[in-house]
């Protein structure tokens, strides 16, 4: 990453607090009453829907324990993720993201306007299968990593596959109690993840940084689809935005869970039920960070408004109506650039 470049320095309201202040951590909820079938019956379903539920109202984050994922094939794809990231520049830019692919490596990311510490590997979960005519604005061809040849570690593909299987089936299993606790049908939400799926698995890597109190591995924001699932490692650094109080609060690594968070799709979906939740990642100067979300997004095409089970005459649509390709493309394309307000946002009335 060379020396400290002043695009990488937070202003002085947005730096990180070196020694956060012990507090209350997101909620870690149990999810073997869903993984183990013998345990599986209606009231262990019903808490565990309730506690769901109190976590996306209070917090939009929460960590799952005994979620069915094998920590094996999770602890392989650590490895390869570290592998690839230990190669070269060069090597690595083999397989850049660009304006038109949207997905591959890159190193120069702006959150509001400021550069993360860290660098991605972005690969989508499934092959698009439509190259949709471009555009008034942009040309949203998406290219998966074609090129066999560019593959290292040498079985990255095939690991990266596996997991996501995984990642899908825990996803599904999660919208299910999600819907259930906003009083929805179990299957609400699968029909918009049934055909053409934008989800995406990123790999991020945090080097040590020698400015950790000036700079941050990834800036203030919130994420833009529906659901997120994240694997981080041991060294810890992500912090959440309490809702009660507004302060960032740490979450603590704890092994084999996952942190899931509810993004700005479930927060129209519900009609601000749910929030999609502020957070941040704090660089550290003497150890490098790892961590793989899992972004479970909707069909390119999916119109995104307020159900209409979540509205009603005193609970009016917040939102306008969107086109979740269309923003994704407007979004993603804009980390190119500068951002305002406008292509950063959701579509409030
Ligand atoms: C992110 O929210 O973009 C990254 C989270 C992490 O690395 O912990
Ligand atoms: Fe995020």
């Amino acid at each position: 990453m060379g020396e400290v470049d002043p695009a990488f320095i937070q202003d002085p309201e947005h730096r990180p607090k070196l020694s956060p202040i012990q507090v209350e951590g997101i909620p870690t909820i149990d999810l073997s009453p869903i993984t183990n079938q013998t345990v599986s019956n209606l009231s262990s379903i019903e808490s565990l829907v309730k506690e769901i539920g109190s976590a996306c109202k209070e917090w939009g984050f929460f960590q799952v324990i005994n979620h069915g994922v094998s920590l094996t094939l999770r602890q392989r794809l650590d490895k390869a993720s570290r592998m690839f990231f230990a190669q070269t520049l060069q090597e690595k830019k083999k397989v850049s993201r660009d304006e038109i692919s949207l997905i591959g490596y890159y190193d120069t990311e702006l959150t509001k306007n400021v550069r993360d510490w860290k660098e991605v590997f972005d690969f989508l979960a499934k092959e698009p299968t439509f190259i949709p005519a471009s555009s008034d604005e942009h040309d949203d061809r998406l290219i998966q990593w074609t090129n066999a040849s560019l593959e290292y570690p040498s079985n990255f593909r095939n690991l990266i596959e596996e997991y996501i299987e995984e990642m899908e089936k825990l996803s599904f299993k999660l919208m299910e109690l999600i819907a259930m606790s906003l009083g929805l049908e179990a299957k609400r939400f699968e029909e918009f993840f049934m055909k053409d799926q934008t989800s995406f698995i990123r790999f991020n890597h945090y080097p040590p940084c020698p400015y950790p109190h000036l700079a941050l591995g990834v800036g203030r924001h919130k994420d833009a689809g529906a659901l997120t699932i994240l694997a981080q490692d041991e060294v810890g650094g992500l912090e959440v935005k309490r809702k009660a109080d507004q302060e960032w609060v740490p979450v603590k690594p704890t092994p084999d869970a996952y942190i899931i968070n509810v993004g700005d799709i479930i927060q129209v979906w519900s009609n601000d039920l749910y929030e999609s939740v502020e957070h941040r990642v704090m660089v550290n100067s003497d150890k490098e960070r790892f961590s793989i979300p899992f972004f479970f997004n909707p069909a390119h095409d999916t119109e995104v408004k307020p159900l209409e089970e979540m509205t009603n005459e005193e609970n009016p649509s917040k939102y306008r109506a969107y086109k979740w390709g269309k923003f994704l493309v407007h979004r993603k394309g804009s980390n190119f650039k500068k951002q305002n307000e406008e292509n950063i946002q959701i579509y409030h009335y």
